[in-house]
């Protein structure tokens, strides 16, 4: 198959490209070149800037793929860009979207019928925490409007595992990598709220492996994106990190509401875990993705294997971990143990 990756380099589309090289894949990837030079010399780099169209329809220009996997679209003037440029001339393409495009999560389970958030200002360019799920709906609507033979939109849920730029799920690897570090002050976790409260995240290499073979089988269509294949809970993430990655640590659950008195923010502070009233976004419906081939690898591979990078000393240019700021400071943490202990 011919595959054009629209971005390719930094966490998702790098598994997308090292997946496809690995399955035979005649690869091009269109990036400007600046994140992880020098990778994946086997693909064909098509170096260009997307939000400049004349060189973006330069760099596509005569090109004809089978599948193009868009995972750098955050505009819909950027899938129109795309449309414009490589409609007639590809057999699927593929937006990455995700599930904040979604208006609310009150329902039980939420699936790609729910009602999707729209804009005061369809025309925003900024995209930002208050656009992002808005703009990404605007993006869909392009690309089944660009696209009409052909398009399949993803919504992914949380990606983790190596690669991940955010710091979000590392972070809670690298607390319980510090549960196991002998210092005493570090083996106790704190772990938030309800082990109940429902909990879902994708390992971005499961959510590769199925985006290539939907441009495989050449499907159309929305779909949800996200894992475990059973509805999981906090509980038993905190139990796995903590049977993987510090066996001798003890979790110290903390109640949320005592939590959120004391400032500390769900997603942020505590990444992955949303209080109950918010928890629908970890209820979303995977039936459709399960149905056309979603398999999801067992937590301890991810866990693990999201360690082993968030160690690496390599920089970020050569695939090593940025160090984004979330999560609590060890100190902050120990105060809230302690007041927890105290109350
Ligand atoms: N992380 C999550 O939890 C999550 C959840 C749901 C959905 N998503 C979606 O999943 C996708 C994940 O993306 P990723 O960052 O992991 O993908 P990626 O393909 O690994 O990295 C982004 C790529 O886009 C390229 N790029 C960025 N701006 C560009 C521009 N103006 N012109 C040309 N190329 C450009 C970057 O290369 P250069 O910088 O070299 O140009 C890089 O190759 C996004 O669409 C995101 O909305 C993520």
């Amino acid at each position: 198959m011919k595959l054009l990756i629209l971005g390719g380099t930094r966490f998702l589309g790098r598994h997308l490209a090292q997946q496809a090289l690995q399955a035979g894949h005649e690869l091009s990837m269109l990036h400007r070149g600046r994140s992880a030079g020098g990778l994946f010399p086997e693909a064909e780099h098509l170096i260009a800037d997307r939000d400049r169209e004349g060189e973006f329809a330069a760099a596509l220009a005569g090109g004809a793929w089978d599948a193009v996997i868009d995972t750098s679209a955050y505009l819909p003037r950027q899938v129109q860009a795309a449309a414009a440029a490589l409609a007639g001339r590809v057999g699927q393409y593929h937006l990455v979207s995700t599930i904040s495009v979604y208006a609310g999560f009150d329902a039980a389970v939420t699936d790609e019928g729910a009602p999707l958030q729209v804009l005061p200002d369809p025309g925003v360019q900024v995209v930002d925490g208050s656009s992002y799920g808005g703009l990404k709906a605007l993006c869909e609507a392009a690309a089944y409007e660009g696209f009409e033979d052909g398009c399949l939109v993803s919504r992914p849920g949380l990606l983790v595992g190596p690669f991940d730029p955010t710091g979000r799920f590392t972070w809670w690897v690298q607390r319980f990598v510090r549960a196991d570090s002998g210092d005493d002050d570090e083996t106790e976790v704190l772990a938030p709220g309800e082990p109940t409260t429902p909990v879902q995240f994708i390992d971005a290499r499961d959510a590769a492996a199925w985006m290539l073979h939907q441009a495989e089988a050449g499907h159309r269509g929305t779909y949800n994106l996200t894992g475990p294949e059973s509805p999981a809970t906090m509980g038993e993430l905190l139990a796995a990190a903590r049977d993987t990655l510090a066996p001798t640590s003890q979790l110290l659950w903390v109640d949320e509401d005592f939590l959120l008195a004391r400032g500390v923010a769900p997603w942020s502070d505590l990444p992955v875990w949303l209080p109950q009233a918010q928890s629908g976004v970890h209820r979303v419906d995977i039936t459709r993705a399960l149905d056309t081939g979603l398999q999801c690898r067992p937590w301890a591979q991810t866990l693990r294997d999201t360690a082993v990078w968030a160690a690496s000393a390599a920089p970020p240019a050569l695939g090593g971990p940025l160090r984004p700021q979330v999560g609590l400071a060890p100190e902050r943490e120990a105060d809230l143990r302690a007041a927890w202990r105290e109350r």
